[in-house]
């Protein structure tokens, strides 16, 4: 072939190609990735489980970031998109929510988690402590874990969200209705949504305390 445009186009569908090729390998890695915090999360639970008798995490959700929504991230946010810098930038392509019975429970797992030898803890945000202005709560970590694959070992992000039963279902109500909320009212149904993600939080508080009751009469020797 020496026609130079058949020439360019050709080089230019195998540059494609490869990248898409790239891609889809850098995303089997986060798939990766996700495997062993979900796997360290349930080894975790398991521990709790024998200890003291419960399980503290009710369930566990992941998800890889869609490859539209990484693609519009990277645009929202003016970065070329590149494989490096889609590890460099962004945080949440693998995704781990943790859902635990009780607030003390999210410490727990999260220091648990933190404080093992290969885990690299980036960004902590604990928007339980220090709630959203809307009354999101949560705790949120970024850490980076080695995975080992057949050549090498790779350092992969995940983005970790670690929140009650009753965060959780807050989060997901008020994530539903933020679409809608825009249309009327936007304020005064804000106002409402903070004050139930507030009676949420009171009644996170008041059943840590009777569990924390009766754990303490439990353990009462004269009994
Ligand atoms: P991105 O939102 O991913 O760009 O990053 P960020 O730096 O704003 O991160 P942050 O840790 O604040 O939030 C990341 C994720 O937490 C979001 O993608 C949601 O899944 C969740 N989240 C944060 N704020 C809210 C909120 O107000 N409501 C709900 N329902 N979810 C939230
Ligand atoms: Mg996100």
């Amino acid at each position: 072939m020496d026609n130079p445009i058949v020439n360019t186009m050709w080089d230019q569908s195998k540059e494609i190609l490869s990248l898409v090729v790239e891609f889809k390998e850098l995303m089997m890695m986060y798939k990766c990735a996700i495997k062993e915090i979900k796997t360290k999360f349930e080894v975790l639970d398991t521990e709790f489980k024998i200890r003291y008798q419960r399980n503290p995490i009710n369930f566990i959700n992941t998800r890889l970031k869609c490859t539209t929504s990484i693609i519009k991230k990277m645009t929202r946010k003016n970065i070329p998109f590149t494989l490096e810098n889609i590890e460099k930038y962004i945080h949440d392509v693998a995704g781990v929510r943790v859902i635990c019975s009780y607030v003390d429970d999210i410490y727990s797992i999260a220091e648990a988690l933190i404080k093992q030898d290969d885990i690299k803890l980036i960004t902590k945000k604990d928007y339980i402590a220090h709630p959203k202005s809307n009354g999101y709560r949560s705790l949120h970590l970024i850490i980076s874990v080695p995975v080992y694959f057949a050549e090498q070992k790779k350092n992969m992000k995940v983005e970790v969200q670690i929140r009650t039963i009753a965060m959780d279902s807050w989060a997901s109500l008020e994530h539903q209705l933020r679409y809608k909320q825009q249309i009327a009212n936007g304020e005064e149904i804000a106002e409402h949504l903070k004050e139930c993600a507030e009676l949420i939080s009171d009644i996170d508080s008041r059943m840590l305390d009777i569990r924390t009751k009766i754990e303490a009469n439990s353990s009462d020797p004269t009994e």
